[in-house]
């Protein structure tokens, strides 16, 4: 793992380049003088610019400062075992100029995005992190210091992913807990698990889904791809919403699809209809059962941001990207082969996750939601996911479950 790069210290910036002999360390507290070793003299001004410089923040995650046998201060990078003089905060050393934030597009990976970050005081949810595009994220917060929980149904290949992620960084702080979101009742037991814990939650990502699986009915009565995909996370986080309000600010990330746009909601009345959602056998067809439960996300997000961020607790929906070759396509053969033709031409893992972790952490989104995500970008999502009323409707459906036992009372109004 390049540790290095995530601190930034592969960066070069030709204006700050020093003239030969000089060479840049810091003081303990984090000021930045130059050395000349030829003329024996240290001064606190760039030979150069002339300017003075301070390093921002705190050591990347992983790093620890200390003093050698003579008395030097040597910076210590324990993830990846070396051990340097150079102090890698320079990497984020501050003049006086304003910092723009950085432009990240479909090509960046998720530890582009939180390169020199230290998350050790956030608390991160994931649904099905412990595989495709969930794992990446989960393990790009946790190689940062988050406190990951992966909430999956099949904890023993949750277990496995954990093992994955702590082989790479010991330190890491990240454990699986069983969620099943094809079962209301696992969601309730799930949340009240997390709950006496007494942990905070600082971002909750919405990422597991079924894709294209043959016709199943739920113990609640509902079509799985349905209930998975949007009921069981809707559930979660009216279930978590007294936590996350309580750990304001925090975000939502919903991890939604492009898929969406080839579908809609509403009956011949205008209405969200069950009926669409939750078809009988006769009416399913797989692929149309996920696009509705992708443009489910989107407005589900939508309606969350529009009723908690008065409370500090935003939303946003994001597409990770096109046909990345997870476990989703292998319900259908068809899907698999379509996967394996694309392969070669779709986002890494690291990629696909970038845009979810980017909603989740990036400063300039503090406060902001209610917005889709492409490639780190913002766009527009269809016409009808961008529909307030269908929003509203969706989330009474919802909450209400037109008089069938899903759904509670969120009490978020
Ligand atoms: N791959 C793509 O090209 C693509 C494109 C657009 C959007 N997406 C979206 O990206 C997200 C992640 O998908 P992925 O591609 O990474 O697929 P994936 O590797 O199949 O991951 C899906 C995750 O959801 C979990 N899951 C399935 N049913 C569950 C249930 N009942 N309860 C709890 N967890 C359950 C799976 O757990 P198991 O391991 O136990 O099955 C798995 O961890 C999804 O929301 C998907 O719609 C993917």
């Amino acid at each position: 793992m390049a540790a290095l790069k995530y601190a930034g210290m592969d960066d070069t910036d030709s204006d700050d380049e020093l003239p030969p002999g000089w060479e840049e360390r810091s003081t303990r507290d984090g000021w930045v003088y130059y050395a000349n070793h030829d003329e024996m003299k240290t001064q606190w001004e760039h030979p150069k610019t002339g300017k003075k410089k301070r390093c921002a923040g705190d050591l990347p995650y992983g790093w620890e400062q200390e003093t050698d046998e003579k008395g030097q201060i040597v910076y210590v990078d324990h993830i990846n075992k070396r051990t340097t003089y150079f102090d890698p905060r320079q990497a984020f050393t501050v003049e006086d100029v304003v910092v723009k934030p950085k432009r990240y597009d479909g090509n960046t990976a998720a530890l582009e995005i939180l390169q020199g970050r230290d998350l050790s005081d956030k608390v991160v949810l994931i649904t099905g992190g412990n595989s495709g595009i969930g794992f990446e994220t989960a393990r790009s917060f946790a190689l940062h210091g988050a406190h990951v929980i992966l909430a999956c149904r099949n904890l023993s290949r949750a277990i496995k992913a954990v093992n994955v992620i702590q082989q790479e960084w010991h330190k890491a702080r990240v454990e699986a807990m069983m969620c099943d979101l094809a079962s209301l009742r696992s969601v309730r037991e799930f949340a009240e698990s997390f709950k006496a814990r007494k942990l905070p939650l600082h971002v909750l990502v919405c990422n597991a889904a079924v894709c294209t699986q043959p016709w199943s009915f739920t113990e609640d009565g509902l079509e799985s791809t349905f209930q998975i995909c949007h009921l069981g996370h809707f559930l979660l986080v009216q279930c978590l919403q007294d936590v996350l309000r309580c750990s304001a600010p925090a975000r939502v990330v919903v991890v939604s699809s492009e898929s969406h746009r080839f579908t809609d909601l509403l009956d011949s009345c205008g209405k969200v209809d069950l009926a669409l959602l939750s078809p009988s056998k006769k009416e399913y067809w797989s692929m149309l059962a996920y696009n509705r439960a992708k443009l489910c996300n989107i407005l589900f997000s939508n309606e969350l941001h529009r009723r908690l961020s008065p409370h500090g607790v935003t939303s946003n929906a994001v597409h990770p990207g096109n046909m990345m070759y997870t476990s989703i396509h292998q319900s259908w053969w068809l899907m698999t082969f379509l996967f394996t033709l694309a392969r070669p031409f779709t986002k890494s893992m690291q990629q696909g996750a970038a845009t979810t972790v980017y909603c989740a952490m990036a400063p300039e989104l503090e406060g902001l939601g209610g917005m889709y995500f492409n490639n780190c970008f913002r766009c527009l999502p269809s016409i009808q996911a961008q529909d307030q009323s269908s929003a509203v409707s969706l989330w009474e459906l919802s909450e209400r479950g037109d008089g069938r036992r899903f759904g509670t009372n969120s009490g978020i109004s």
